[in-house]
Parts: C-alpha cells; sequence; structure tokens
C-alpha cells in the first residue's frame, strides 16, 4: 500500500511533536509494509510569516492530494493581535472547512500508569473510556453574521439539519461498537439552537433503537465529566461545547499533552493533538509527543483500517508510562523524566517489542 501523507507541524511546538510522531509512523508503516510519502507545508503562523495569510493555496492542494493529513499546533502570542482571519486559528478552522472535517472525535481514557497524575482521585478516573463526537464545522465558530464595532461584538450560533443528522450518525455509529450509550450535551434550556439540536439528535435515534440516548445541559456535563468521568461512553456535542469539554476531559488522563484527535468528513482526514502550540516551550526539547503519537495511532485506524498497527502503537505508549517515563507535564516524583526525543525513542523501542511479541503470540491485543 502506498500512502501520501500531508505534515502540517505549524507552530511553537507543533513541529518537535510532528517529527517524534513521524518516526513512529516510518516504523509502523515499515513493519506492516506500507510505503508513506511524506509532504510537508506550511500553516499558521509559520505561513502568516512567510505568505502573509495562515492558510495558502499550495497547502490546501497539498490536503487535497493526500489520503490523511497531520497536524501539530498553531498560534503564538506573535500573531495575537492580527484580525480573525489572519490569525494562525483561522488556518485549522480553514483546513476544517474546506476539507469538510464535520466530525472531530477526541478520546479520554486514563493509562494506568498516570492514574496518580491527574488532578482529580485515582478512584474517580480508574477505568474512565469515553469518546467525545464533537460538531466541527458549523456552530459560532462559522455562523454569520459575525462582527464588532466600538460598541457590541456578535456571532451567530446556527445548525442546519443536515449538519446535525451526519454528526448524530458518526457517533451512533461508533456508540454501536462500543458500549451503546449517547449523551447528547447541548444548552437547550437556553438556546434555540440547542433545541433544535435536541429535536433532530432524537429524530436520528430512531435509526439506532438500541442505543441508550440521554440529553445533558452542558454546564451540568463540565461538572459530570470532572464528577464520575466513568459514567459516559459517547458525548455527542455542538462545535462550542465540544472544545471546552475535550479541554475539561484531557484533565482525566493527566494532561493536554496526552490527548489525541481525528477530524473525519467524508472525502478526507485530519489528525492532529489537542493542545496547542505552547510557545514557552518551543524549541527546548520539552514537549509531550504522545499526543501527537496516538494521533498516527487513530489515522491507522480510522483512514487506513490498520487496526493492528493502531493497537500497538497505543500498547507501545502504554508500555513507556508504565516503565516511568514522563515529559515535564506528566512527570511525577520518582518517575523518570525525559525530553521529547527520549520519549519517542523508548515508544520505538516498545513498538519494535511488542510487535515481535505479538509475531510470537506472546502478546495479546
Ligand atoms: C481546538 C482548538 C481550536 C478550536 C482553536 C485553535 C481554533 O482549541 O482544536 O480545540 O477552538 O477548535
Ligand atoms: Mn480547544
Amino acid at each position: 500500500m502506498n500512502l501520501k501523507i500531508t505534515l502540517l507541524p505549524g507552530d511553537g511546538i507543533g513541529p518537535e511533536v510532528v517529527s517524534a510522531a513521524v518516526e513512529v509512523m516510518k516504523v509502523a508503516a515499515e513493519k506492516f509494509n506500507v510505503t508513506l510519502k511524506f509532504n510537508e507545508q506550511l500553516a499558521g503562523g509559520c505561513s502568516y510569516d512567510k505568505f502573509g495569510k495562515p492558510l495558502t493555496e499550495e497547502t490546501l492542494s497539498a490536503c487535497y492530494d493526500s489520503d490523511a493529513v497531520l497536524l501539530g499546533a498553531v498560534g503564538g502570542y506573535k500573531w495575537e493581535n492580527l484580525p480573525q482571519n489572519l490569525k494562525p486559528e483561522a488556518a485549522l478552522l480553514g483546513l476544517r472547512k474546506a476539507l469538510g472535517l464535520y466530525t472531530n472525535i477526541r478520546p479520554a481514557k486514563v493509562y494506568s500508569a498516570l492514574l496518580s497524575s491527574s488532578t482529580l482521585k485515582p478512584e474517580v478516573i480508574e477505568g474512565t473510556d469515553f469518546v467525545i463526537f464533537r460538531e466541527l464545522t458549523g456552530d459560532v465558530y462559522f455562523g454569520e453574521p459575525r462582527g464588532f464595532d466600538e460598541n457590541k461584538g456578535w456571532n451567530t450560533m446556527i445548525y442546519t439539519k443536515e449538519e446535525v443528522v451526519r454528526i448524530a450518525r458518526s457517533a451512533f455509529e461508533v456508540a454501536m461498537k462500543r458500549g451503546k450509550r449517547v449523551v447528547s450535551v447541548d444548552k437547550a434550556n437556553v438556546l434555540d439552537c440547542s433545541q433544535f439540536w435536541r429535536k433532530v439528535v432524537h429524530e436520528v435515534h430512531k435509526d439506532y433503537p438500541e442505543i441508550e440516548l440521554s440529553d445533558m445541559y452542558v454546564d451540568n456535563a463540565a461538572m459530570q465529566i470532572v464528577r464520575n468521568p466513568k459514567q459516559f461512553d459517547v458525548i455527542l456535542t455542538q462545535n462550542l461545547f465540544g472544545d471546552i469539554l475535550s479541554d475539561i476531559a484531557a484533565m482525566i488522563t493527566g494532561s493536554l499533552g496526552m490527548l489525541p484527535s481525528a477530524s473525519l468528513g467524508t472525502k478526507y482526514a485530519l489528525y492532529e493533538p489537542v493542545h496547542g502550540s505552547a510557545p514557552d516551550i518551543a524549541g527546548q526539547g520539552k514537549a509531550n509527543p504522545l499526543a501527537t503519537i496516538s494521533s498516527v495511532a487513530m489515522m491507522f485506524a480510522y483512514s487506513f483500517q490498520m487496526y493492528k498497527a493502531a493497537e500497538l502503537i497505543e500498547a507501545a505508549i502504554d508500555k513507556t508510562l508504565s516503565m516511568g517515563y514522563r515529559t515535564a507535564d506528566i512527570y511525577s516524583p520518582g518517575t523518570n523524566l525525559v525530553s521529547t526525543k527520549q520519549m519517542k525513542d523508548a515508544v520505538i523501542e516498545n513498538f519494535n517489542q511488542v510487535y515481535d511479541e505479538q509475531a510470537l503470540g506472546v502478546f495479546t491485543l
């Protein structure tokens, strides 16, 4: 199999975590007889600095011409005062819209070795395994009109029926393969748009009678995720609420540096860590590459149906953490503080090991 991957390292720690993940990808691809062809392009602040805009036609056409896109992170203090459409973040939003990536999947699962790195009590988070389905191309993020003048600022929260139907279907389909429980999160007690969302989600649910569907207001959901995260299987929610809830969910895994994501449409797919560009630690070799490496595992599973490769990457991450390797964001006394590169090297070594073990039948997935 020949696969074309567009790399968008972006800003801050983006290039460091992407190059670490690419090395893991190469090792895995070789084991599974896949040939990867990489095309690296600029997106975000780095693109603005060179071309005066965060997302160019060249970058977009590279994405259209690839089997999957891997993005690091975009943004930084340097570009904070630019108008919205020139900010690095506009590259990400532009990519999501142009590639039609309406389903954003953000899994929140606990690695047992990290139980004590979360600020939440181990007994509260142990065994947590849920996934957030965040709608990614609608809501206030894209609604018109939007703007501000001297006296007011405004945005429009809007969803069409088609937009709600397709994300609801994505969530129900995956829930069928998991615990068959979906919680749809909205603010239907206040917002008309959310009331509409709820109505449409229930209509779609009629096609999935085996699924237990419940509704939750977003303020309550934020509280429930930290109170008792084990109650969730699939959370289905609007773009803005999903943005906020996925950062909360990240703390279950101990660090935002651990959370991967997949953004899928009908034709294209983009994978990226949930964390940002962390300009304060950029270029110092301190960044945690695990969220990006785990995003690669999602790419293998969702884009290439290489489930075994995906599981082995996850197993390698698990093993590396169990051996005590920690970047600064997940460090605790008694563990082994390592750099981005050392973490990546350990994951590769463990990947090769779990691969050999499963080849011998010692390791069971
Ligand atoms: C995310 C980020 C983005 C978002 C920003 C960078 C535009 O926070 O992917 O969660 O708000 O969607
Ligand atoms: Mn976010």
